[in-house]
This record gives structure tokens, C-alpha cells and sequence, in this order.
């Protein structure tokens, strides 16, 4: 199977408010964008990529792909106004050979290379796959500041990338959109409005995208007290079962371990 990768990263990222756009927005000494080509790198049947950029940022973009060392094409080309439209440009580059394209968000730097693949694997097999979460909070309507229902959670769903799909459907998908002047936020919603089956893929709480600046915060926070916060939980464990025999292992997602940030429960003691 050959799949391809788009990455869409042309947004302005004008609610984070930050000088450059937001794929080039530092993390971790790196532009996010980075990561998610990074990722690339060890995703398995992956033959070529797309990235979609501002269009003044074209040569900057190159010099992060070129600092990714990642060896698969990589063809670079100016976004649309909105994401659907960066999609649908990308997605006239992609290789005609290629059987399955997985879009990523540039704004979600911690997707796993696994995740990568498990959405290619299952879009092979079922036509569509994208990662989700389940809804953990309980939804409310709000009117004017105040409730005005509850919405039951059960079988809702947080959408995220990477979302895969057979090259066709999505071309497909695209097309009718433009000719029913439809635009949503997704690609998984064009080609369920086309009939074909999307399935889920467990995304997880960590591949979350950075859209506010608090979102920057988290995705920043934490990586230079790891060690000492780690040496911490071995002490306490120790004094509160009164044994030395207790090991710690270090859970990361991948990249982040490269550039020091942590997110979530970094250590699991066993
Ligand atoms: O704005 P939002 O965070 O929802 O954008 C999701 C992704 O789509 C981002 O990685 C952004 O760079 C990309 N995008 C794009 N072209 C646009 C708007 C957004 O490639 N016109």
C-alpha cells in the first residue's frame, strides 16, 4: 500500500496572537511545525508529502523540512483562505499512485508516528479513519451566559488529526463540497456528506491542538523538572511502601523527549 501525507500549516494563527504564523510559532527551540514532519519520518507505507504554507513563508518552510532530515518527497505550495481550501490544493499534488492520504493538522505537534498508521491502516480497509476521543466533559447549551440544556455525551466524540482517507473518496468529497458550496472545519465530515463509512481510531488527550495561548503554555510547560519531579515520586513511593524495589519508567511522546517539553503523566510508577 502507498499512502501520502498532507500536512495543512498555511493558517495565520491569529487567535494565539503571535507574530508569525502559527505552524513557525516556537516550541521547544523549534518551529511546530517540525514535529509534525518529524513524525513523518517513521510512518510506515508513507511515500511522499504535501505541506500546505503562507504563502510568504515558503522558503522558511523549506529550511524546517530540510532540519527534519525526514528522506521521503516533500513538494511545498501556498494554502487557500480557508483549511478545506489548503486541503483540496494539497491534494492536487498528491501522487496518483498513492492508494490512501492522511491529513494532519501542523497545529497538533504531538501526534505519534503509530497514530500515523493505524488511521492509514483502518482508511485502507474501511474507506475513511480519523483519531478521536471521547467527550470526557459533560456538554451544556448556554444561552446568554446561562444553561439551558444538557446534552448527553454518550457516543460523542472529539474529532482530531491525523484523518485518512482512500485518495479517491477524498478527492471525491472535495469536489462535490466546491460544487455545493459547502465548508466545514474537517475533512471526515466532506466524506461522510459523500456516504462513505469513517471509522474511529483512539486518538489520545495529548495530541490536542494548539490554538490559544494557553494551549502554548501547556505544550511548553514542564520538560526542565522532569528529572527532579521523577527522582521526587521515587522517594515518596519508597517511603510509603518502605522498599527500595521500586522502578520508575518514563513515558514520553515521541519528539518531545528530543526538545524537553512533557505533557500529561510523564511517569507511571509499577
Ligand atoms: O485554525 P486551525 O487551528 O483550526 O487550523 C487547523 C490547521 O489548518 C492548522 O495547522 C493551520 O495551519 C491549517 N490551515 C491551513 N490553511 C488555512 C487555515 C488553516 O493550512 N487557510
Amino acid at each position: 500500500m502507498r499512502a501520502s501525507a498532507i500536512i495543512v500549516a498555511a493558517g495565520s494563527g491569529r487567535r494565539l496572537g503571535c507574530d508569525v504564523p502559527k505552524a513557525f510559532v516556537p516550541l521547544g527551540g523549534r518551529p511546530m511545525l517540525y514535529y509534525a514532519i518529524r513524525a513523518l519520518a517513521a510512518v510506515k507505507d508513507l511515500t511522499e508529502a504535501v505541506i500546505t504554507l503562507p504563502p510568504e513563508m515558503l522558503s522558511e518552510g523549506r529550511a524546517v523540512v530540510r532540519g527534519t532530515g525526514v528522506d521521503i518527497p516533500i513538494k511545498l505550495t501556498p494554502g487557500g483562505s480557508e483549511r478545506q481550501d489548503s486541503v483540496r490544493i494539497a491534494l492536487e499534488l498528491v501522487s496518483a499512485e498513492s492508494e490512501v492520504v492522511a491529513v494532519h493538522d501542523a497545529a497538533r505537534p504531538f501526534a505519534s508516528p503509530r497514530l500515523f498508521e493505524e488511521t492509514i491502516r483502518a482508511a485502507y480497509r474501511a474507506g475513511g479513519a480519523i483519531a478521536a476521543i471521547p467527550v470526557s466533559d459533560t456538554l451544556k447549551k448556554v444561552d446568554s451566559n446561562a444553561i439551558v440544556a444538557t446534552a448527553p455525551r454518550a457516543g460523542l466524540y472529539c474529532a482530531q488529526t491525523p484523518q485518512a482517507f482512500r485518495r479517491e473518496l477524498l478527492t471525491r468529497a472535495h469536489r462535490d463540497a466546491i460544487r455545493d458550496g459547502i465548508v466545514v472545519t474537517d475533512d471526515a465530515e466532506l466524506v461522510e456528506r459523500i456516504g462513505a463509512r469513517v471509522e474511529i481510531v483512539d486518538g489520545t488527550p495529548l495530541n490536542f491542538k494548539i490554538t490559544t495561548r494557553d494551549d502554548l503554555a501547556i505544550a511548553t510547560a514542564g520538560g526542565a523538572d522532569l528529572d527532579e519531579a521523577a527522582a521526587e515520586l521515587v522517594t515518596l513511593a519508597k517511603q510509603r511502601d518502605g522498599s527500595d524495589n521500586i522502578s520508575v519508567q518514563l513515558v514520553r511522546v515521541r519528539s518531545v523527549e528530543r526538545v524537553g517539553i512533557y505533557r500529561g503523566r510523564p511517569y507511571k510508577l509499577r
